[in-house]
């Protein structure tokens, strides 16, 4: 009766199960990978949310594919103010979720059974949009070296007759890696000389843990960066630019302000358009057909989205200040034992351990939670090339993520 692209493994897997069983029995778990920045204890300014959601204009109704243009507008500003672009509001689109971004684009780009690279280890999700759009993933490795690296040989084997585009995470959930300035280079010239699209996601570009200059007097990163950008308070530097306006291939640029504004439950994602002219023109007009055929952003919130954006500023703040204080904790508790390590992170909202390999990472999760109640994400949810990952976010409380950290590594003390 239904489809094959809807035969998913259904089953609850090893580890939820655990964790619910643990819930029923009230046992009070340390969970390291909130990713809800609602439930996080952050202070939003809800007066002025709300009141921005009260807009009599929202009594009329407009229907504009690409999203009310003020609303267009204001993310246009953003990328001012925050990234010194100069964007086309004309070429930007809204739409309710980053995932609905990923399956506008998707389907402008692939017939069915058509490919796209995507990164891995990275984000869990990609399998299920792709699923929908009858798209294949071809995933292509990043390799950790004191960092991590595009792997551009492994792109080129991936490549096949059906290969539309390359989609990039930047910076990549989990790994925190941005897309360095020369891996930018290789991608646009690989992508010309075939004929193919970029895909960026840049849902955690803000968070920079270098960042210094958007976000003065907070405990400064590990690695420094070489700053080259300057102007419209925007500093970044050549590795964390936006892609927005990259221009040498077609590129998509997608974001919103699920992690921007740290407003998930908004539904306000965008995607940008840029590249040769003539192919954005192109582009553009077929994702207006395709926004047409749901109209999925309703008025109040697109009014809303000039005053939803400002609150990053408030918002981003804290959440940097919450991400440093964490990961100098994860340091200074990793700088006692020598069983465990952090990998390198230059952004976004999670760290990854290196943990000895005794187990599977699933095995090894479930044994946290059962024995010393705290919940780390395995590394195998996000495709890690082996076992001895384990993932945790870097945006709960402090205390308790301090209190989650000690329980993991006393896993380790003994081997
Ligand atoms: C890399 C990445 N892209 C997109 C999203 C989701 O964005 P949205 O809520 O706008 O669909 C997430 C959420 O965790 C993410 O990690």
């Amino acid at each position: 009766m239904f489809s094959n692209r809807t035969n998913w493994q259904l089953a609850q897997n090893r580890l939820t199960r655990a964790l619910e069983h643990a819930r029923a029995q009230k046992l009070k778990l340390v969970d390291l990978t909130i990713s809800n920045p609602t439930r996080a204890g952050l202070h939003y300014d809800e007066r002025a949310i709300l009141a921005a959601l009260a807009d009599p204009r929202s009594l009329d109704y407009d229907p504009q594919a690409k999203g009310l243009l003020a609303a267009r507008e204001a993310v246009a500003g953003y990328y001012r103010a925050e990234h010194g672009l100069e964007l086309d509001a004309e070429n930007i689109i809204l739409t309710a979720s980053t995932s609905e971004g990923y399956s506008y684009v998707f389907r402008l780009l692939c017939n069915a059974g058509d490919e796209l690279l995507v990164p891995k280890p990275s984000y869990p999700l990609f399998e299920f949009l792709a699923d929908l759009q009858d798209v294949r993933l071809v995933p292509y490795p990043l390799i950790y070296d004191h960092g991590w690296q595009m792997d551009f040989h492994s792109l080129e084997k991936a490549v096949t007759a059906r290969t539309r585009g390359v989609v990039v995470v930047h910076p990549n959930n989990p790994t925190g890696s941005y897309v360095s300035a020369g891996e930018r280079e290789q991608l646009n010239g690989f992508c010309r000389e075939r004929g193919l699209a970029v895909v960026v996601d840049e849902v955690f570009l803000d968070y920079g843990l270098d960042d210094e200059a958007r976000f003065p007097g907070l405990a400064k990163a590990a690695r420094p960066f070489d700053k080259l950008r300057a102007g419209s308070g925007a500093s970044h530097s050549a590795d964390t630019v936006s892609f927005a306006e990259n221009g040498e291939v077609l590129t998509f640029t997608l974001s919103g302000l699920s992690k921007i504004a740290a407003l998930p439950q908004m539904k306000v994602a965008w995607v940008v358009a840029s590249g040769p002219g003539d192919e954005v023109v192109a582009a553009m007009a077929r994702l207006e057909v395709i926004a047409d055929t749901y109209l999925s952003m309703n008025a109040p919130v697109q009014w809303a989205v000039p005053v939803l954006l400002e609150q990053r500023k408030n918002i981003q703040r804290q959440l940097m200040a919450r991400v440093r204080a964490n990961l100098a904790e994860l340091d200074l508790q990793l700088a006692g034992q020598t069983a465990c390590e952090r990998l390198e992170v230059q952004g976004g909202w999670y760290a990854v351990l290196r943990v000895p390999v005794t187990r599977s990472d699933e095995e090894l999760a479930i044994e946290l939670v059962e024995e010393k109640r705290v919940l780390v994400h395995p590394g195998h949810f996000y495709d890690f090339p082996g076992d001895g990952y384990l993932v945790v976010s870097l945006i709960g409380d402090e205390g308790e993520f301090r209190e989650g950290i000690e329980r993991t590594l006393t896993r380790f003390l003994n081997g």
